[in-house]
């Protein structure tokens, strides 16, 4: 997230220093390499490190130095208990302290990590005036979220739909005004903590559309019914908007979950009872087991059998595995007695380390395949998990290869000629090739019963 800001600043014509603390990723930066996939990322950097906007430097003491806003883009990882773990946060601010202590310059210290509402107040500003040994004027705080997604990061930093500051005073929100004067976008001002309660709402209502579209997609197996006929139809009513109702495994990432977990906690802490909010995590889970679920039902006890998992990480588009729905459910498919097979265009290496043992093993009955052919070949069952376009096209060569040649299409992916080819048995998630063989329930009793 820090790079693709700190990039888009340069871009709009702000000059930007960055200081990140693992040397090998700025020895990357610097010879203009990035090292996440993300598209378009690594020309926005060259562009801009050749336009000398943007500078790595190697300590926090010279980024301080060079600079009047510091924004803040440090990690705020999930804690066991659902709250977000502010020890890396603290790490840094206490860093920065140190470094602020020794310049002469005013700054403003800008959080742009997802903090959740009231930290900026009431941790970072405390912490930074205590080690640094100083306040206002010469030092102040603000919140400033970040909204962009993996996948669409540059085009979300150089377009942003909306800019969202948390400030205390006209001058810092000048001052940030001025920073994002070259960027097309409106600029809405509220309190520190008001602008991370955006932040979180925000992602908490995309998971709540997920979820929501998930919980329709069971429904439309159930009926015999097809989740994206749906879903378009749902949302043409403005008042809904047909963006992000694209029914999945469950959603994943680095943020939806830790973020509803860490709102739903922060509201327990206020004395509230959330419970809408509460529910979206359950409620991803049960889709995944559902997903889960309809792999079984397409191939039987999984013992023996081979699964083809193609697309690992959490969606089409990034290398990022964290809250990847691939994991829990290739986990399942391994306890279940299954041999996987895995395949992603650019996440692979990062999924073998998010499985694999803290020793570097990776479980038995598990192959990494550098092409989707190598994949499928002698499976019982290819898993689309990812939408890659690589998957879509499924050429009969593969299906020929497969022990038997079904396909559960997590995502929809392949288009509507594939899915009709006699070559492949095709079962698409919220569609009623999903719902067949589902266990009877009474409901369906009840409705079969009806002349
Ligand atoms: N990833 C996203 O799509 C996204 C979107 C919006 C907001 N966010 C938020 O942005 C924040 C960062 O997320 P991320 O996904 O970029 O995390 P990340 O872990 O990918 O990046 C954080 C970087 O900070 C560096 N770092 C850690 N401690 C440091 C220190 N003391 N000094 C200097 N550098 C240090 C790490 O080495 C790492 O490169 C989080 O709060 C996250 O919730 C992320």
């Amino acid at each position: 997230m820090g790079l693709a800001t700190g990039l888009g600043f340069a871009h709009a014509g702000v000059r930007v220093v960055g200081y990140e603390v693992r040397a090998d990723v700025r020895l990357a930066l610097a010879r203009g390499r990035t090292t996440i996939h993300e598209p378009g990322l690594p020309a926005l950097l060259r562009q801009e490190v050749e336009s000398g906007r943007f500078r790595l430097v190697p300590t926090w003491d010279e980024l301080v130095e060079q600079s009047e806003v510091v924004f803040l883009c440090l990690p705020t990882p999930r804690r066991a208990d659902g709250r977000i773990d502010l020890r890396p946060m603290e790490q840094g601010v206490r860093e920065l302290g140190q470094a602020l202590k020794k310049s002469r310059r005013a700054h403003l210290v800008v959080v742009k990590s997802t903090v959740v509402p009231g930290t900026t107040e009431g941790l970072v500003r405390p912490l930074l005036e205590r080690v640094a040994r100083t306040g206002a004027p010469r030092l102040t705080v603000a919140a400033n979220p970040e909204f962009l997604a993996e996948g669409s990061m540059v085009r979300d930093v150089l377009r942003p739909e909306r800019v969202v500051v948390g400030v205390t005073s006209t001058q810092d929100e000048r001052r940030l005004r001025a920073i994002y004067r070259g960027i097309p976008s409106p600029v809405i001002v509220l309190s520190p903590t008001g602008a991370e309660l955006v932040k979180y709402a925000s992602n908490a209502f995309l998971a709540l559309k997920v979820s929501f579209v998930n919980e329709v997609a069971r429904f439309a197996e159930a009926v015999g019914s097809d989740v994206d006929a749906v879903a378009a139809a749902v949302g043409r009513d403005s008042r809904i908007g047909s963006k992000f109702l694209s029914a999945g495994p469950g959603f994943g990432g680095s943020c939806f979950e830790k973020d509803v977990r860490a709102l739903v906690a922060r509201g327990h802490d206020l004395g509230l009872r959330p419970r809408l909010l509460e529910s979206l995590v359950p409620s991803n889970e049960d889709q995944t087991r559902h997903a889960f679920a309809v792999i079984g039902r397409a191939v039987g006890p999984l013992r023996g059998r081979r699964v083809a998992v193609l697309g690992l990480a959490f969606k089409a588009g990034t290398d990022d595995v964290r809250e990847s729905r691939a994991l829990p459910l290739v986990t399942a498919a391994l306890r279940a007695g299954a041999e996987v097979r895995l395949h992603d265009p650019v996440a692979l290496e990062n999924f073998r380390r998010a499985i694999q043992s803290p020793s570097g093993r990776v479980p038995r009955r598990l192959r990494f395949c550098e092409r989707p052919s190598e994949a499928v070949r002698g499976a019982d069952v290819a898993v689309v998990q990812a939408a890659w376009p690589e998957y879509r096209r499924f050429p009969p060569a593969w299906t020929r290869s497969m022990r038997s040649p079904t396909v559960v299409d997590l995502r929809r992916a392949l288009p509507e000629a594939v899915r009709r080819r006699p070559d492949l048995r095709w079962i698409g998630l919220g569609t009623a090739s999903a719902g067949e063989n589902r266990p009877s329930t009474r409901g369906r009793r009840r409705r079969r019963g009806r002349p």
